[in-house]
C-alpha cells in the first residue's frame, strides 16, 4: 500500500498546525469501528465551535455500519458516494437549526456555524487517527422524509468517518483520485484587502 500520509499530507515546509495538515479526505475505509470514547471527543470537539449568538445551531444525525440510522443515510447518497462511502464504519449527517431559540427570527448563520462545527469535527477526528470525507452529493428531499425533519431544520452535509483503508479496495477512476496530491489555490486568489475587479491581494 502506497504511503498515502505522506502523499496527502500539507508540507511541513508551509508552517501549519499538523492537525491541519494531516486531514484530507479519503474514498477508502477500513473495516474498523470508531469506538464511542472517540465519538464522544470528537462530537465534544464540534460543540465546542463559536456560533452567532452562542445558538449551537449544530446537530448530528450519527448512524453506525448496520444500524437503521446507517442505511437511511446512505439510501440518501448518490450513486457515486454509495459506491465508496459504504465502506465508512460512520456515516453522519449535518443539519442546522435555522431559527433562534430566542424568539424563533431566522437564524441566518446556521449553515455557517454547523460547518464550522463540522470543522472541528473533523479535526478532532483526524487528531485520533480517524478521517472524515464530505459529501454534498445527496438527496435532500429523501433526507427529509426519511427523518421526519421539522422545517425550521436545513440539511448540511453527509459525512463519512473511519480509518484509512486500501486504495486497491476502490474502484480505478477513484484509486486514481485517491492517490493524486491535493490541490489548493494561492492565497493571492483567496486574500485581500479590496474586493473591486479586480481585487488588491493582501500582502502575506
Ligand atoms: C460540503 C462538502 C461536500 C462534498 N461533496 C463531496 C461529494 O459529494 N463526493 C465526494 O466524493 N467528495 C465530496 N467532497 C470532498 C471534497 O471534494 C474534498 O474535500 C476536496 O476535494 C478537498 O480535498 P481534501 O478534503 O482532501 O482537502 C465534499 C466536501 C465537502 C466539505
Amino acid at each position: 500500500m502506497p504511503d498515502l500520509e505522506h502523499i496527502k499530507q500539507v508540507p511541513a515546509s508551509t508552517g501549519i498546525h499538523e492537525l491541519i495538515a494531516n486531514r484530507w479526505s479519503p474514498r477508502a475505509f477500513a473495516d474498523k469501528p470508531i469506538s464511542n470514547e472517540d465519538l464522544r471527543k470528537i462530537f465534544t470537539a464540534a460543540s465546542w465551535a463559536a456560533s452567532a449568538s452562542n445558538e449551537q445551531p449544530w446537530r448530528f444525525l450519527i448512524g453506525h455500519k448496520g444500524d437503521e440510522t446507517y442505511t437511511k443515510i446512505l439510501d440518501c447518497l448518490v450513486e457515486f458516494n454509495q459506491n465508496w462511502a459504504k465502506s465508512a464504519p460512520v456515516l453522519v449527517l449535518t443539519l442546522a437549526k435555522t431559527t433562534s431559540s430566542k424568539d424563533g427570527s431566522n437564524n441566518a448563520w446556521a449553515l455557517h456555524d454547523t460547518g464550522a462545527a463540522s470543522a472541528n469535527m473533523c479535526l478532532q477526528a483526524i487528531a485520533l487517527g480517524i478521517h472524515t470525507h464530505g459529501m454534498a452529493g445527496y438527496d435532500k428531499d429523501k433526507v427529509r422524509t426519511h427523518f421526519r425533519l421539522p422545517a425550521e431544520y436545513t440539511e448540511g452535509a453527509v459525512w463519512a468517518m473511519g480509518y484509512l483503508g486500501d486504495p486497491e479496495s476502490l474502484p480505478d477512476s477513484m484509486k486514481k483520485m485517491e492517490l493524486a496530491p491535493r490541490e489548493r489555490k494561492s492565497l493571492s486568489e483567496l486574500v485581500f484587502t479590496d474586493f473591486s475587479t479586480p481585487g488588491t491581494p493582501a500582502k502575506l
